[in-house]
């Protein structure tokens, strides 16, 4: 297979760290090439260098084997890269078409529209091209970015952690239509830290550890331990370690009621408690009450029906902030658009939760001498990196990093209710397993900890006990060891009625 573009040799610093040091990477046409590495390996940095948007300091880069210095991402499009970032460059308000447009400039609207369309109709998709992009679903609006860079002529595809954000079954779909770029001839990189994403996706194989390649392979050359080892350079396995201490019941709700959006069924009378010292797991189907109740329980939303007991009090009407001074704490989904502000600095993010909870002094007067040494102390605890300052902003941190600043925020003070909602959902294994530990230690602690995942192993791993949320309320509920079959069974059998 002939090379669409090859790096060569690629060194990348920011101020004095090395974000990638001597970097070689080759992207052959008709394949998927696979870029795995941990958190902060610097694969978005060399996919960066790949589409333009940064210059390398050392090195080069050669298009169907001849050296070019590319003057910008504009520059690189013409030449057939597209770049589909891992936060979306959509323009929310906008819609589709216009949005296609836009990176499309000086073409004739008709022509976009029409080859939209054709490439919609041959990945296997509807498109709406009036819908406004802020209201798709979000593996919709990824699907116009790849969509966007394909009517811009892209032949070689870098596709940044695009199943980050995805359910398992919308990744699943993914993943078949980049198979179907590649046998259209397209260069496919895929960007992750999932293994079998690598393994069962893609032809070839590179590894990125710290700035450095460790490997090109092949999937074929590998099995999950190998290139789990190749990627964070120890094995990491992780087994069930359940509770010892069950206490009292800490929280619980009586037949909650909260209407969906988007079309789903929401809450439909949940009844379950969870005691202290537990981990209680939501395993189901995507958009069978999850998100309801993750809003219910942060106090995003106060349900229609039913109540909410926390500790023998009616906390039903008790708003986020109520609940942050009751010792809750919440990791949600997206931990971008709930979790973190992007643009302000990494102590004022931690410092967020501490002030609603009343720690820092009153909302006009915020002790900031003391948040910010309170940052660094956690920021060193729950091994945040990346962080080079107080001050900079949250957004530049990687996916696992910023989990991990929410998770050292939001266990900030005494926590006695814990809500994590797809906690790992993004990150690589390290991250995940001590995302989990955190999780258990909480437990240990003496909390009550709800976990809401879609990802039925992390649920088996953590969970003291499991219910199956379905229809938005029980299908059934384990205590553990429990298996994947019976789980699997409670999540179909309920639906058939
Ligand atoms: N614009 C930037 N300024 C400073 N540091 C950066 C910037 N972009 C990335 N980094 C740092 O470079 C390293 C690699 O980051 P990145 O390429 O985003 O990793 P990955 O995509 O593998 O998670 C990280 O330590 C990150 O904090
Ligand atoms: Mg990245």
């Amino acid at each position: 297979m002939s090379e669409a573009l090859a790096l060569n040799a690629v060194t990348k610093r920011f101020g004095g760290f090395a974000a990638l040091e001597d970097v070689d990477f080759r992207i052959r046409r008709g394949e998927v090439h696979a870029l795995l590495g941990e958190n902060g390996a610097g694969k978005s940095t060399l996919m960066n260098v790949a589409c333009g948007l940064y210059a390398p300091d050392e090195g080069t880069l050669a298009f169907d084997g001849a050296p070019v210095a590319l003057s910008g991402t504009r520059e690189a499009v013409d030449r057939g890269v597209g770049m589909v970032h891992q936060h979306f460059k959509l323009v929310p308000a906008f819609s589709v078409l216009d949005n296609i447009k836009l990176f499309n400039p000086g073409r004739p609207t008709a022509e976009i529209a029409e080859q939209a369309r054709t490439f919609a109709t041959r990945m296997g998709f509807e498109l709406d091209l009036n819908a406004r992009a802020g209201a798709l679903p979000v593996a919709e609006q990824q699907r116009l970015e790849i969509l966007k860079v394909l009517v811009a002529g892209a032949k070689i595809v870098i596709l940044d952690e695009p199943t980050a954000v995805l359910a398992p079954q919308e990744g699943l779909a993914l993943m078949e239509l980049i198979r179907s770029l590649a046998d259209d001839g397209a260069a496919v990189v895929l960007v992750t830290h999932k293994l079998h994403e690598a393994l069962n996706h893609s032809d070839r194989i590179t590894v990125l550890r710290q700035g450095r390649v460790i490997a090109e392979t092949t999937p074929e050359r590998m099995d999950p331990a190998r290139l789990t080892t190749l990627i964070v350079g120890e094995q990491i396995v992780e087994q069930p370690q359940p509770s010892e201490t069950i206490g009292e019941r800490l929280l619980w709700m009586n037949n909650v009621e909260l209407p969906g959006t988007a079309g789903r069924k929401g809450l439909t009378g949940l009844d379950f408690e969870v005691r202290a010292g537990e981990i209680y797991g939501f395993a189901g189907v995507a958009g069978n009450g999850q998100s309801e109740l993750a809003d219910v329980l942060s106090g995003l939303a106060a349900p229609t029906g039913g109540t909410v007991w926390y500790d023998g009090h009616n906390i039903t009407r008790n708003d986020a902030r109520q609940r942050r001074r009751d010792g809750f704490a919440v990791i949600p989904v997206d931990r971008y658009r709930y979790g973190l502000a992007s643009r302000i600095g990494v102590a004022d993010n931690f410092a967020v939760s501490g002030v609603l909870a009343g720690r820092y002094g009153s909302w006009l007067r915020v002790d900031r001498a003391r948040a910010r040494a309170d940052a660094k102390t956690a920021i060193g605890d729950f091994d945040v990196q990346g962080v080079r300052s107080m001050g900079q902003r949250a957004g530049l941190l990687s996916g696992g990093n910023a989990q991990k600043l929410v998770i050292a925020r939001e266990f900030q003070g005494e926590t006695r209710v814990v809500l994590a909602h797809s906690p790992s959902r993004g990150l690589d294994v390290r991250a995940g397993a001590a995302v989990h530990d955190r999780l258990r230690e909480a437990r240990d602690a003496g909390a009550a900890v709800i976990l809401i995942s879609e990802d039925l192993d992390e649920i088996l791993l953590l969970s003291d006990r499991i219910g199956v949320l379905s229809d938005g309320r029980l299908a059934g509920e384990f205590t553990a060891p429990v298996t994947r079959a019976e789980i699997g069974e409670a999540m179909v059998s309920h639906g058939d009625h």
